[in-house]
């Protein structure tokens, strides 16, 4: 098999209409109709996995200080919610394997990010390899890994090789096809930015998928397929509608 991925990927789930990396998120970008949606995976300090994307807490919650210094006890007491709007006060920042469970639920496809704090990437990687093995061994074909960090992902290929694995990077850096082909990687997630039509021919010539961030606008999300690049990972539900 060879990884299948929708056109549209929600960012966070789905970051401009619910609060990012949570459980309404997901629910809302299934029912705005998204299959595929991406999320952060970061330790807490009793090495939980869950999902936020801040090395800090507090933009997206009533926290302060670094995640990886608070239980997962602790930071399931802040409401992830209110921040974005008074409607979404008391959700909570869910553990991966609540992310796990609700995304199986909704039927829809995991982009996971694993995101470390800094000092914390191996065994980052590590509970996300064991967390993937235990709970999604029948989801292997709907879900891709990804990482800005090479010693994650190159932890994910020796402990959860099953998963399809996705290089993330802001561009295309010297020696990427490189480190990607020794990831054992089927993707490439670059940032549309700096994106050409040259660089997606060259992704695609190498044989891998490209699936790109952060696509808000609808006539770059255009531009961006029409080059070939395989999804569009987006804060935005209106694209749905925009790309049918
Ligand atoms: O995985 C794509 C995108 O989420 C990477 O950037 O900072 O939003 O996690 P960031
Ligand atoms: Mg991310």
């Amino acid at each position: 098999m060879s990884l299948q991925v929708s056109r549209l990927v929600g960012h966070r789930g789905i970051a401009a209409e619910a609060p990012e990396n949570t459980l309404t998120g997901f629910r809302l970008a299934a029912e705005a109709g998204f299959s595929w949606v991406e999320f952060d995976v970061m330790l807490s300090a009793d090495d939980v996995p869950m999902l936020h994307h801040d090395e800090e807490l507090g933009r997206t919650n009533d926290g302060s200080g670094p995640l990886c210094a608070e239980t997962a006890a602790a930071l399931k007491r802040l409401d992830a919610g209110a921040w974005f709007d008074k409607g979404f006060s008391g959700e909570r920042i869910p553990t991966f394997e609540e992310a796990i469970s609700c995304c199986r639920a909704l039927g829809l496809a995991m982009n996971v990010e694993i995101k470390p704090a800094a000092g914390h990437e191996i065994r980052t990687a590590e509970i996300v390899a064991e967390t993937l093995n235990a709970l999604c061994p029948d989801l292997t074909e709907r879900i891709v890994v990804s990482s800005f960090v090479p010693d994650c992902l190159k932890v994910a290929k020796e402990k959860a090789p099953d998963f399809y694995r996705g290089y993330l990077c802001e561009s295309l850096a010297d020696g990427w096809r490189q480190a990607a082909e020794e990831l054992g990687c089927v993707s490439v997630h670059p940032n549309h930015r700096p994106l050409n039509e040259a660089a997606v021919a060259a992704i695609r010539q190498a044989g891998f998928k490209t699936l790109t961030y952060t696509v808000n606008d609808p006539e770059r999300a255009a531009t961006l397929i029409a080059w070939g690049v395989d999804a569009v990972i987006t804060d935005e539900p209106s694209l749905v509608a925009a790309l049918a």
